[in-house]
């Protein structure tokens, strides 16, 4: 399994330091407690109001319906994502249930929900890759998700796969190093002009 940790300048947890989003995975099916484990981590993630906005659509090769979800991919991430045992969507409820109102956050809290099931993949031993092409209009009919929830982005997890399972083409970025802004980039204090760190 290639590790491609990041170069923190600080020290962090283990699993988010080795978290990264390959392309290359093994067809290796994952065992339901994985799965449900993952899905307990998202689960515990925080909310305002505790609404809990995200939703999850999952299929895994060998499922009825994985042929469906596998034709909602956007061609380009079709390439690499065929790879990968599991394939979901990730969906947040734009109503909160608590005041009936619009939910600006739910988007962003699904967001929150979809980080701690990749590190609790990578704790697994396991990675997880998000995408955002994707057929949106196609998912929704599909899978008869109703029109308020927004259909936020697809995401792959699996056993790190050898380069021979992708095509050539994305050979090379898999072996590129990840890069980050500097913390001074996106960390402010006195004004927006002033880094904090
Ligand atoms: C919302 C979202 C959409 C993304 N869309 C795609 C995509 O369509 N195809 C793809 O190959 N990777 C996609 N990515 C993965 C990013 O390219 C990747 O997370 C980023 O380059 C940082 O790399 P790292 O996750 O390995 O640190 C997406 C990630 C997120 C969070």
């Amino acid at each position: 399994m290639q590790d491609k940790p990041a170069i923190t300048t600080f020290p962090i947890q283990e699993a988010l330091q080795k978290r990264w989003s390959p392309r290359a995975f093994d067809s290796r099916p994952l065992t339901k407690e994985e799965i449900v484990s993952m899905f307990e981590a998202a689960r515990w993630a925080m909310s305002g109001y505790n609404d809990q906005p995200w939703r999850f659509i999952v299929a895994q090769q060998g499922d009825e319906h994985y042929d469906k979800a596998f034709s909602c991919v956007g061609a380009w991430n079709k390439q690499w994502t065929q790879s990968a045992p599991l394939l979901g969507f990730i969906i947040a409820d734009e109503t909160s249930p608590t005041s009936g109102e619009h939910n600006y956050a739910a988007t962003f809290e699904a967001g929150i929900a979809a980080g701690f099931l990749v590190v609790q993949a990578e704790h697994l031993g396991l990675r997880c890759h998000l995408f955002g092409g994707i057929h949106r209009d196609e998912i929704r009919k599909a899978f008869n998700v109703p029109e308020k929830h927004n259909i936020v982005c697809g995401f792959v997890c699996g056993h790190h796969g050898e380069l021979q399972q992708i095509p050539e083409s994305f050979h090379e970025e898999e072996g590129a190093p990840r890069t980050r802004k500097p913390l001074s980039e996106i960390v402010f204090g006195k004004t927006w002009q002033t880094a904090y760190l």
